[in-house]
């Protein structure tokens, strides 16, 4: 896994947190003077403390996935937006949130969205979305993902910039939703993955990402970069809901993904590659790719270039279930489904082998595929594939942030990070799936959840 660029990346966000705590609070201010209401009746971007405020989180239990330590009745001191202390005194002054009863952990991430795309307009119903319609539905689906737990996501691959668009609302307190890392259009081979083969070809349409050859990569990986992406994502294999494509199929050659991987490194950005056949993975990550997405067939040899390169694994082994139980009914084309048929299972299997290797696997959902806000039903598929529940939380945490280059920024319960804290009723470490329901958000150190 390459490095390259994570500090960078990280310097970035520390300023985001603080601009977009101020921001809030200006914004709110506005908006709650221009109709006339006090906070307490109004809460659009969560509840804001006051630039002199501290807040004290009372944790009835807190558990750091990072250090697998945990600890009862623990007091968080929140300040400007981050963790400034954790002990287990309870500090003289400050706003206490009382979690006493609650089970704490840090902000759940997840390496795979689509916060632009919706479960229910798969196949030729995709036609209908437009670069517009895209960021609105991405702003709902911010905010739904944020309710649920999850404080930073990785968008891979949106038509038109409407990720970028809404990461930048979001960084700016225009809108609740998560941290974003957000891609833009998906890089990929005319008639790939991630191009647009539904129309034939009079229509001439083809997909904002798509490019062939070495040099005509590294100008889309600039061009994307140009127009604000954080990190890259390309397509190395065929898919599952695209139209035309076989899932076994490498797509790009090695010169093509080395050259996609040397520009994004040399720019300070990472690479997430979509790939499911084991041609694809191993190429992919012969070439230095820093995660593959799905990873569905990846053979012994691949698992073996994996651990070496230390390539993180981000396998969405929930959505299966959902694209055969509900994909004909939401528009997912009978190709498709068969080609699921074939891949669910396997993939489960593979994760579980990944998992016996020792090889670093992130949670990552492709929630927009499946319902937003349900992210966190792959923890149960993840905890009876193989990992303890203490495991499946850390790839959500701080196995995500070193992969997003964000160790410093969010991921872990410890002073100068993010105040990202989510809270479940129970203890999730004996029953997984209480993180299906999480009670408590906080990004930032602003409240956006709190029942
Ligand atoms: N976006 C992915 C694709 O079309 C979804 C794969 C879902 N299936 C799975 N078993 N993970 O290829």
């Amino acid at each position: 896994m390459s490095h390259q660029g994570s500090t960078g990346v990280a310097r970035i966000f520390k300023l985001f947190t603080i601009l977009s705590m101020f921001l809030k609070t200006i914004y709110l201010a506005i908006y709650l003077f221009a109709i006339g209401i006090t906070p307490a009746e109004s809460q659009p971007m969560g509840e804001v403390a006051g630039d002199n405020d501290v807040i004290i989180v009372h944790a009835g239990r807190l558990i750091d996935p990072a250090t697998e330590r945990v600890l009862a009745d623990q007091y968080l001191t929140i300040e400007n937006g981050l963790i400034a202390a954790v002990s287990s005194n309870r500090p003289s002054s400050g706003t206490i949130v009382d979690l006493s009863e609650k089970t704490v952990l840090p902000g759940l991430m997840d390496a795979h969205v689509h916060l632009t795309s919706r479960h229910d307009q798969h196949g030729y119903r995709r036609l209908r979305s437009t670069p517009a319609s895209s960021a609105i539905n991405g702003v709902v689906n911010a905010h739904t993902t944020l309710m649920a737990g999850f404080t930073t996501v990785r968008n891979l691959g949106a038509q038109g910039y409407a990720d970028i668009a809404l990461r930048d609302a979001i960084n700016a307190g225009l809108v609740p939703g998560p941290r974003m890392l957000a891609s833009g259009p998906s890089i990929g081979i005319t008639g790939g993955h991630c191009d647009m083969n539904l129309l034939p070809a009079q229509y001439k349409a083809k997909a904002g990402g798509v490019a062939d050859g070495p040099w005509a990569v590294r100008a889309k990986v600039r061009e994307n970069i140009k127009y604000g992406a954080s990190v890259i994502k390309f397509c190395g294999t065929g898919g599952v809901l695209s139209k035309g494509t076989t899932i076994g199929a490498q797509q790009f050659t090695f010169e093509e993904m080395s050259a996609i991987v040397d520009e994004a490194h040399a720019l300070g950005l990472k690479v997430a590659v979509h790939a499911h056949g084991s041609d694809g993975i191993k190429t992919a990550i012969k070439a230095g790719v820093d995660s593959v997405e799905h990873a569905s067939l990846i053979d012994d040899e691949g698992l073996r270039l994996a651990k070496k390169n230390n390539t993180t694994l981000s396998m969405d082994i929930y959505v299966s279930d959902f694209i055969l139980a509900e994909g004909e009914a939401a528009g997912i084309l009978p190709e498709s489904l068969a080609k699921e048929r074939i891949v669910g299972r396997q993939q489960r299997e593979r994760f579980q082998a990944a998992h016996r290797a020792g090889i670093e696997i992130a949670f990552g959902s492709d929630a927009g595929v499946y319902r937003h806000g349900l992210n966190a039903r792959q923890f149960a598929y993840m905890v009876e594939w193989g990992m303890t529940p203490m495991e499946a939380m850390k790839a959500a945490t701080s196995v995500t942030a070193d992969l997003f280059g964000l160790s410093e920024v969010t991921g872990r319960v410890s002073p100068g990070l993010a105040a990202d804290l989510i809270a479940v009723d129970g203890d999730p470490l004996s029953d997984i799936r209480l993180l299906e329901g999480v009670t408590f958000v906080m990004k930032d150190g602003v409240i956006y959840k709190d029942e």
